[in-house]
């Protein structure tokens, strides 16, 4: 029974925190109990002695969910640089049986958890686990989030097939961003071409909001967006293949 969905990407940056928010969003829609878990992030500010999460700070603030911190995000990193790195700067050994510990429990509040990725599947969490080795000890499928244009649909076939080698169940492709650049054959071609040759189903397209502002939490109009243009029906708590 699924308790949980992965999302990763492509690369960083092309947009898992926002397609995880509005998943989010849709899935309380819904009527759905939801929680959200970023096991690792780097990069984070430290603020008033703080150390800040800026991914788990906007789905916090957009989506109201309000969990311990050290449950959202265990291992809130300074450096912004691969896990491994980051992690080593401060002496730290990401450890995935914590993070698997911590969704536990997060997973004893919540119908289903939306977890967020670090950059993509092979990024270093330590010294010898990376990002596929997280997905499979939390036992979850996974959405591979994209970018519209050209040399997607390469990233996009790397990242479904490694995922397949792996034994990674991919539920689906969600292209974001469309519309930020100028929209060419790329971009009206390649979600068909990516299913084709990857064998996943491509969930939809979110377009770039421009009245989103991820700085002040603002989602703008995400959740319509992402209700209107992303099939979420195979993505729901309980209904995955049954294993
Ligand atoms: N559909 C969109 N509309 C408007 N802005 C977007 C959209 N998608 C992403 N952005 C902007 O691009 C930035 C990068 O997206 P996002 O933070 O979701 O990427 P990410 O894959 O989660 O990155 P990371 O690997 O750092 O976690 C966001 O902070 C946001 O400002
Ligand atoms: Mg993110």
């Amino acid at each position: 029974m699924r308790t949980g969905i992965f999302i990763t990407g492509t690369d960083t940056g092309v947009g898992k925190t926002i397609v995880s928010t509005g998943l989010i969003l849709a899935l309380k829609a819904r009527g759905l109990n939801v929680g959200y878990m970023k096991p690792v992030e780097s990069g984070c500010q430290v603020l008033d002695g703080e150390v800040v999460a800026s991914d788990v700070r906007f789905v916090r603030e957009v989506c109201g969910i309000r969990d311990d911190m050290d449950l959202m995000c265990p291992y809130r990193l300074k450096a912004a640089a691969a896990p491994s790195i980051a992690s080593r700067l401060e002496d730290i050994h990401v450890d995935i049986s914590y993070i698997v510990d911590q969704y536990f429990q997060l997973s004893l509040m919540h119908e289903i958890i939306v977890v967020e990725g670090v950059g993509g599947l092979m990024v270093p969490l330590n010294n010898n686990e990376v990002v596929t080795d997280l997905i499979l000890q939390l036992g979850l499928e996974a959405v591979i989030v994209a970018k519209p244009g050209l040399g997607t649909i390469n990233h996009s076939l790397l990242t479904i097939n490694m995922a397949k080698m792996m034994g990674i169940s991919v539920q689906g492709l969600i292209v974001n961003g469309f519309g930020k650049d100028v929209i060419g054959l790329p971009e009206r071609t390649n979600p068909d071409e990516i299913q084709h040759f990857g064998n996943v189903p491509v969930l939809g397209i979110l377009p770039w909001l421009k009245d989103l502002d991820f700085n002040a939490c603002k989602p703008g109009s995400l959740l319509s967006e992402f209700m209107e243009r992303i099939d979420i029906n195979d993505l729901l708590p309980g209904d995955d293949d049954g294993y």
